[in-house]
């Protein structure tokens, strides 16, 4: 029996930018996930479904993967001959893994797209996502810090987490601990319950960890477990940091900092393919024995 008054989150996709496997990549876990008997399920990136009465769903980013995505769960079919479930999508920074599945979400299906003034600002500079065609899909800008209503039942508010622009833009030396409109952490609020979906964040700030603390669900950044994985693995010279990603690991690590904060659970999303909390093993442990989860594709939680 569906419970219409109880919010549902599905992971559509764990895994950050590129995916698991990533399309160029041969580290240990995308050759794992290549292989149907490495133990590894391959993972698609970074998006979340939240419903408040199981019809209407909003999508949180918009992922390249969105068409897989909406095939491999049901819920997100068409009930009609041209329809879809997908009432609205926030996307909570310009990043191709978060934005790129717009362009999937063309041929004239009415739905809301929220984004911040300067995300929209970022779409709006790039005429190619001029496919949503304006008549059909309303593009809202919300204000940091002012609540609206993201789909039926569930409230939204945007809030600054310290970030970068995205890739595509950042040039040089970009500061990765901008706190502004160009990332930022979605709170949700409905049948009585709190939640926050933040899949990036450079570091966890006294303001942050004073919002999140007490909430009944927390999606958070798990791209990195050692922030200098990525060099470790012979696959890139960036540590999280530098991508603007705190590490799960360390001193200043999320498994430490989001200590304490009362939180119901903490499922780790936007997990990059390097991450080695993929495979069974001590780092997984030492986020499981912490308490948190490590989030997958078709991960769902029912907050009854
Ligand atoms: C990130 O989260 O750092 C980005 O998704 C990187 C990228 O766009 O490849
Ligand atoms: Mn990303
Ligand atoms: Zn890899």
């Amino acid at each position: 029996m569906e419970d219409n008054n109880a919010i549902r989150a599905l992971v559509l996709g764990a895994a950050a930018g590129g995916g698991l496997p990533q399309w160029n990549c041969g580290c240990a876990n995308c050759r794992l996930a290549r292989n149907p008997n490495g133990g590894l399920r391959p993972q698609t990136q970074s998006s979340l479904a939240v419903t408040a009465n199981g019809h209407d769903w909003a999508l949180l980013n918009a992922s390249p993967d969105i068409r897989s995505q909406i095939e491999a769960n049901p819920v997100l079919h068409p009930r009609a001959l041209r329809d879809t479930p997908i009432a609205s999508v926030l996307v909570t920074n310009g990043d191709i893994d978060h934005i790129a599945g717009l362009l999937i979400l063309r041929e004239k299906q009415p739905f809301r797209l929220f984004t911040t003034p300067a995300i929209g600002d970022i779409l709006a500079a790039n005429p190619v996502f001029e496919v949503l065609d304006s008549n059909c899909v309303e593009r809202i800008t919300v204000a940091l810090d002012q609540p609206f209503t993201l789909v039926n039942g569930i409230e939204a508010t945007l809030f600054a987490v310290p970030g970068k622009l995205p890739l595509f833009m950042e040039g040089e030396n970009p500061e990765t601990a901008l706190e502004g409109e160009q990332t930022v952490g979605v709170e949700l609020t409905g049948s009585g319950k709190r939640i926050y979906y933040i899949p990036g964040c450079g570091r966890l700030t006294d303001r942050l960890t004073d919002r999140i603390g007490g909430a009944d669900l927390l999606f958070f950044d798990g791209t990195v477990f050692n922030d200098d994985e990525m060099a470790r693995a012979g696959t890139g010279l960036k540590t999280g940091r530098r991508m603007g990603h705190m590490p799960m690991s360390g001193e200043g690590g999320s498994i430490d900092a989001l200590k304490g904060l009362a939180i119901g659970r903490t499922i780790y999303v936007h997990i990059n393919n390097t991450n080695p909390v993929w495979q069974q093993g001590p780092e997984r442990r030492a986020a499981e024995q912490a308490g948190y989860e490590i989030g997958y594709d078709g991960m769902e939680v029912h907050l009854t």
